[in-house]
């Protein structure tokens, strides 16, 4: 094994492990008190790969009766920018129909996947559909879309960890932190 230690890439935290843990478990108490109650099927539709992490701690702390699955969608090559081009990669298992839907992604960057993914969502007839983003990165908003619950707002950089990767790597860092410039900038 090499002595490569993933660590020696990152050039700061952005946010802790431990801050991570209290917000999202907060955000999963305030969802699990705005839907309960509600006449219906409640379901999270987590967006692969990028929510992985937070989709398994969130439900977590939603105490209610819920279905979950998975959406792959691509918007992304190898850089860092959004191409506004969005595939389906993976689609989801059962239908939406009449069901109150929670679509939990990792970041809001430009808002181009996530608009793409509402329109698609919306034409299935949930009974509702609402977005909860670990992160916004509000700068960059050139969607218009709407985010029912934010995590964190995060500057216009480019970050990982927690899920988020930069080429496939490093969605295994426990904390949200940024990368050294020179490790993408080639
Ligand atoms: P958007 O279409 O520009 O909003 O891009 C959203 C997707 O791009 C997210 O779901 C992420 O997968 C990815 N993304 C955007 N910003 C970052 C970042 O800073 N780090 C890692 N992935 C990002
Ligand atoms: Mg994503």
């Amino acid at each position: 094994m090499s002595a490569h230690n993933l660590l020696d890439d990152i050039e700061r935290v952005l946010i802790s492990a431990e801050q991570l843990q209290v917000r999202v478990a907060e955000m999963g108490h305030q969802i699990r008190n705005d839907y309960d109650g509600r006449e219906g099927e409640m379901i999270l539709v987590g967006v692969l790969k990028g929510a992985l992490m937070f989709m398994v701690d969130i439900a977590r702390h939603i105490d209610l009766p819920l279905s979950i699955d998975f959406m792959a969608v691509s918007s992304y090559g190898a850089s860092t920018e959004s191409s506004g081009i969005v595939r389906i990669l993976k689609d989801l298992d059962s239908s939406i129909e009449g069901k109150h839907v929670l679509v939990i992604e990792d970041i809001i960057d430009s808002g181009l996947t996530l608009s793409y993914m509402l329109d698609n969502l919306r034409s299935r007839n949930p009974a509702t559909l609402a977005v909860c983003a670990l992160l916004d990165k509000k700068e960059r908003r050139t969607a218009e879309v709407k985010v029912d619950y934010v995590g964190f707002v995060v500057p216009d950089e480019f970050v990982v960890g927690y899920g988020l990767d930069y080429n496939q790597l490093y969605r295994n860092l426990p904390f949200i932190g940024v990368l050294k410039p020179e490790l993408y900038s080639s």
